[in-house]
């Protein structure tokens, strides 16, 4: 692909990215070093496992099913809670984003009051889709989506939000974020998804139901950027399925000011430095030029 970008520092809802190129929750991002790992090998920023109010060890296995076109995980948000602070020390000063959850905005509220000072900012998961009473459970209703918003917001930090596509109208959602203070949406997680198993007669995942990731929720996600970028006026982090240089550019162009990448990045962590590699050339376009292009 012919199109390059200026490369350069990039600022995405008021954190400070080396790149466009972010690690997405929950992949590579459950202990210190490893997300060290991941910023050494060349990714902008990264983003946590998320991290909730107790901890918890996830579902029963099978968690992941692995298919051609991507995966369905069904982790079910396993976590250290609290202690996952004890990780940050040698991450200090890096474009590190927190990704917190609870069931209510108190509890997000306390969940953040543990990090707020030791990262970059914070990112709400508002949408994973097989954790009964957080995630997507809360996310799918726009009050509930401002209320937690507005609960993290006021810590004053760069609060993000993440949207489940798994509602019929994502701009709503989205809304209600910007109302309640958020600095950037971050669209999407997965996407509710199952498969049986003809040979067992019942579902692969130990949990049922879990989340499609991969390629394979790309055009799902280009959609739901495509749609925020016409109804918010805050920047949108795109995120799903991009494992390429021509799917970071086309998200821009749908109205990314940035990308998260996490399936790709868990098959093959050198992803960051090999797009990057395709994506920046001095004399590149601005990027500011190419986010939201395909509206005008
Ligand atoms: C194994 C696995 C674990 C995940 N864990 C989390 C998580 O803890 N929090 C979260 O917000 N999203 C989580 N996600 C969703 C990803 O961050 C991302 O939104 C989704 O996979 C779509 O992007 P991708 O197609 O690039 O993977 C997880 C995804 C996978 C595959």
């Amino acid at each position: 692909m012919e199109l390059r970008l200026r490369p350069g520092p990039v600022r995405a809802g008021g954190v400070t990215l080396s790149n466009h190129l972010i690690l997405a929750a929950g992949i590579l991002g459950t202990t210190g070093s490893s997300l060290a790992r991941v910023l050494d090998a060349g990714a902008g920023g990264v983003v946590t496992k998320s991290i909730g109010p107790a901890p918890c060890e996830g579902h029963a296995g099978p968690c992941v099913i692995e298919l051609e076109c991507g995966v369905i995980n069904a982790m079910g948000l396993p976590n250290p809670s609290r202690e996952f602070t004890g990780e940050l020390a040698i991450l200090a000063g890096k474009p590190v984003v927190v990704s917190i959850f609870g069931g209510s905005p108190e509890e997000f509220a306390t969940v953040a009051s543990w990090f707020a000072g030791l990262v970059a900012g914070f990112e709400l998961n508002l949408s994973c889709p097989h954790a009964e009473g957080y995630g997507a459970a809360l996310g799918a209703d726009p009050d509930i989506v401002e209320e937690c918003t507005r609960a993290v917001s006021r810590y004053g930090m760069p609060t993000w939000v993440k949207l489940t596509p798994n509602v019929t109208d994502i701009t709503a959602c989205g809304r209600a974020a910007e109302r309640g203070g958020a600095d950037a949406i971050v669209a999407i997680n997965t996407v509710k998804a199952m498969r049986i198993s003809p040979e067992l007669r019942r579902p692969v995942l130990g949990h049922g139901f879990g989340g499609l990731s991969g390629k394979a929720i790309f055009p799902v996600a280009v959609r739901c950027v495509y749609e925020l970028y016409r109804a918010c006026r805050i920047p949108i982090i795109g995120c799903g399925g991009i494992a390429t240089e021509r799917d970071v550019i086309e998200m821009m162009m749908a109205g990314a000011s940035a990308v998260e990448i996490g399936t790709a990045a868990r098959d093959d962590p050198a992803i960051f430095s090999a797009i990057s590699s395709r994506l920046y050339g001095f004399g590149g376009e601005d990027p500011d030029s190419v986010v939201g292009c395909a509206h005008e």
